[in-house]
């Protein structure tokens, strides 16, 4: 198995690991180290099945149920497809559930309006299409470190609040009564710090509503300002997906987004797998704002 960084401190490539034969705890442990150094890790593979993605993904803990409103709501795989799930015909341009995929095209942070926020997605390509529909990964450490040391100041002790009724009512999409009941607004940290490294990022993108205590204005100015200081070029990666490829991306660390394609024409399926992240659990009891 060999590591190649994309960059000094963000992306690495690992060639020589067939995820399908089944990942060994050793293994594992360089592909972990990779994850907390690099933040974005790709793997060229063949086309993972749901069975082997799983067995993978529980290597980073415990994978989260998807919420209503994803086609494979319940299940542990967000579905990121215009591949109709039950009779693989594609959905039409119209249906809610494309409306509701457009979010994926804010810069966002997987799971952050969740009591428990994430550690890690994992994404597998299962069928891409000809031509669109990459990805873009943007480092909030390498944004972080860029602040000034006047911002970070200011910025260090703050939480912000973060819900997904509020990142989707963004793109105009409303969630019905039902799909609702288990959404919350809460409250994490905005700078964390690695555990492993100690390198610091910021929790930020569309699920980000305000800065816990600010009049709302204030509080998504100052959001918005630091995501758009996190997504210039010099810290986004953007993928453009081969058959099979794997990709992982730190939560605590990185913004991403989908990229448009011809859904019209092409088939794209892509299954996530989303993990919780354990070291946010004593947060569990006190993130829930409303
Ligand atoms: C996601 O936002 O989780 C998926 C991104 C993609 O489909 O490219």
């Amino acid at each position: 198995m060999e590591v190649t960084p994309l960059n000094a401190s963000f992306g690495c490539e690992i060639t020589g690991l067939d995820i399908n034969a089944g990942v060994s705890a050793a293994q594992f442990k360089p592909v972990r180290a990779a994850f907390e150094a690099y933040s974005l890790v790709i793997i060229r593979s063949k086309p993972l099945t749901d069975e082997t993605q799983i067995a993978f993904s529980e290597h980073f803990g415990k994978c989260e149920k998807t919420l209503k409103g994803n086609p494979a709501a319940g299940s542990v795989f967000a579905r990121q497809s215009n591949i109709d799930i039950n009779t693989g015909e594609t959905i039409p341009a119209d249906d809610r559930r494309m409306f509701y995929q457009k979010a994926n095209m804010q810069w966002h942070a997987d799971s952050a309006f969740k009591p428990r926020a994430s550690l890690c997605s994992i994404l597998s390509a299962r069928e891409i299409p000809g031509a669109g529909g990459d990805t873009e990964i943007a480092s909030t450490r390498l944004g972080y470190a860029a602040l000034s040391d006047a911002r970070k100041a200011e910025i260090e002790a703050l939480y912000a609040e973060y819900s997904i009724v509020w990142s989707r009512s963004l793109i105009g999409y409303q969630f019905t009564d039902e799909e609702r009941a288990d959404m919350y607004r809460v409250r994490h940290k905005l700078v964390r710090a690695n555990p492993a490294n100690g390198a610091k990022s910021m929790l930020i993108g569309a699920h980000a509503m305000n800065i816990a205590g600010w009049e709302q204005d204030k509080g998504l100015a100052l959001l918005n300002d630091l995501c758009d200081h996190c997504t210039q070029p010099e810290f986004v990666y953007r993928h453009q997906w081969q058959d099979g490829d794997v990709m992982i991306w730190d939560n605590r660390a990185c913004v991403h987004r989908a990229t448009p394609y011809d859904a019209g024409a092409e088939r794209r399926l892509m299954q996530r797998t989303t993990i919780a992240d354990p070291a946010a659990e004593a947060l569990d009891q006190e993130a829930v704002v409303a």
